[in-house]
């Protein structure tokens, strides 16, 4: 098919302001949008500036705006996007070139909810058992790949930067939820502050965001109830 690819490009070493890189080429209905950049950087402007590494959909390195809508460039499919697709880099985030974005800020947030078991009682012998339920409990937040499709797909973070956002609730949710987990009331605490869980206000824009179909509006829910129902 021949195809459009209109890439928001900006090297602020060199541009006044961001503009619109324009690319013709053809290339396979079934190729992924992921190798029409590659396309694009290996054999028509070898600057073109984007992050990317599993091209599986695994390690979260390529989440951009497509067509309008978050996602990561080496899930979707070219016949899907049709043969004119726009990619810019995800809104919220400070543009480091082109396509690539500042992403330190969004790890701090990550970082803040204490990403780890945390663990007061004397080591058991063996492993911390847990029952297949309450494995189940944190499941789907077990999936997320930090790729910060939700966060920069929320009006509430664009709003206001310093809200921890989506990707760091889910993934307090993970630990919060995990029966072998210790730390459950300081995670409480952080998603209690004033930057914490009840920014949200229910959009849904980071489900239909998350590449990995978390549904993670429930999830925030879920810890909402928790911060609820939580005992004095
Ligand atoms: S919850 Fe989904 S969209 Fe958000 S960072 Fe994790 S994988 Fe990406
Ligand atoms: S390159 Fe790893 S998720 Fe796309």
């Amino acid at each position: 098919m021949q195809m459009t690819l209109k890439i928001r490009r900006f090297n602020p070493e060199k541009d006044a302001e961001p503009w619109w890189g324009e690319y013709q080429f053809e290339a396979e209905p079934t190729d992924r949008l992921l190798d029409a950049l590659n396309h694009v950087k290996w054999y028509l402007d070898g600057t073109l500036t984007y992050r990317r590494s599993c091209a599986h959909g695994v390690c979260g390195s390529d989440a951009m705006l497509i067509n309008g809508r978050n996602g990561l460039a080496c899930k979707l499919l070219l016949k899907n996007l049709g043969s004119r697709i726009t990619v810019e880099p995800m809104r919220g985030f400070r543009v480091i070139k082109d396509l690539l974005v500042d992403m330190e800020f969004f790890f701090d947030k990550y970082r803040a909810i204490k990403p780890y078991l945390i663990t007061n009682s004397p080591e058991p012998d063996q492993e911390r058992l847990q029952s297949p339920e309450d494995r189940e409990k944190f499941d789907d937040t077990t999936k997320c790949i930090l790729c910060g499709a939700c966060t920069t797909a929320c009006p509430s973070f664009w709003a206001n930067p310093d809200y921890v956002g989506p990707a760091a609730i889910v993934n307090a949710h993970r630990f919060i939820f995990d029966s072998r987990d210790e730390g459950k009331e300081e995670r409480l605490d952080i998603m209690n502050s004033t930057e914490g869980v009840w920014r949200c206000r229910t959009i849904f824009n980071c489900v239909e965001a998350c590449p990995r179909g978390i549904n993670v509006t429930r999830a925030i829910g879920e810890v909402k109830k928790a911060l609820l129902f939580r005992k004095a």
